[in-house]
């Protein structure tokens, strides 16, 4: 049994198994998680995440207990999140969160007895979305090794970002980051990878590299995470792709990807294009988090795979 908590924490090794499970168990209904309860408690909104979660826990035939907003629960009377935590351990089996504080995962997975899965911490990082992310790459060109990965919008404030980064670097990839100088990456990341030796350019134009990368990562500007609305008009809106932009001015095979709820930064005539997965994307969140589910509760052996016998 394990907690997803940070790519961190994670080798390649344990990625590429994540990946593997999750191809084999979209292949074929595996009733791995019977009479298991999952406990889902989303302490702030989700659409994709939470859903895509509760998809799979049905899908491996758990049953799901939670909440999708804590104004419905003892939080609203004071209880604090270690007692929310020892609660939903005694009720369930493996623990989902999603909390606005960075770092909350990882308070819940040090009282949890149970794994609890990160579905995203405040600023900080969001894992099981990079799992789904890695599924996706890989699916559309067969490897995620040496890609170039452009990153671009709020790169400070998202954590799907950082997490991505994490595991991007275990691949030899080369990275773009692409913002206003306000919302680049963070320091802390930039450090890391000048530590280990990897390519990367900080930039604030998308248009000067579409002809050179392979995955083109759109983020929304995370207007809930500023400090004060003045601070977000300056850099709402800053970058827009549409069709025109992107159509014949990037890699033929280039792939755009975006965590999602897009808000304005891609319009929707380029949802039609070939260069457009995000959608699929998204649509590869249940796989993964069914795999992420049976990795996290050691069931992965139960699971009569080809593919991990190789
Ligand atoms: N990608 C993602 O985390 O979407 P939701 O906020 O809708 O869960």
């Amino acid at each position: 049994m394990r907690d997803f908590i940070s790519m961190k924490d994670f080798t390649k090794g344990d990625i590429l198994e994540v990946l593997r499970v999750a191809k084999e168990l979209e292949k074929k209904n595996e009733e791995l998680l019977k009479n298991k309860i999952v406990g889902s408690l989303f302490f702030e909104p989700s659409t994709r995440t939470r859903l895509s979660f509760t998809s799979a826990a049905y899908r491996l035939g758990a049953k799901v207990l939670g909440f999708d907003s804590p104004d419905a629960t003892s939080l609203k009377k004071g209880e604090s999140l270690r007692d929310t935590i020892k609660m939903t351990e005694a009720y369930s089996d493996v623990i989902v969160m999603r909390h606005n504080r960075d770092g909350a995962a990882r308070f819940a997975a040090d009282i949890a007895k149970v794994p609890v899965i990160n579905a995203g911490d405040g600023a900080n990082e969001h894992p099981s979305q990079t799992l789904l992310d890695l599924y996706t790459i890989e699916k559309e060109f067969g490897n995620i090794e040496g890609k170039k990965v452009a990153f671009v919008g709020d790169l400070k404030y998202g954590r799907t970002v950082h997490s991505l980064t994490k595991a991007l670097e275990m691949f030899n990839c080369e990275f773009y980051f692409i913002a206003p100088e306000v919302i680049q990456i963070p320091e802390y990341i930039v450090r890391e990878l000048e530590k280990k030796n990897i390519k990367y350019h900080i930039l604030n134009d998308y248009k000067d590299v579409l002809k050179e990368i392979d995955v083109l990562y759109m983020t929304r500007i995370q207007k809930e995470r500023f400090d004060n609305q003045e601070d977000y008009e300056k850099v709402a809106g800053v970058y827009i792709i549409d069709k025109e932009s992107i159509v014949g001015k990037c890699k033929e095979n280039m792939i755009i990807l975006h965590p999602l709820p897009r808000v304005d930064e891609i319009k929707i005539d380029l949802d039609e294009t070939k260069h457009a997965k995000y959608f699929e994307q998204a649509a590869n969140g249940v796989p993964t988090r069914e795999a992420i589910f049976s990795v996290a509760l050691g069931l992965v052996e139960t699971l009569n795979c080809e593919i991990l016998e190789k």
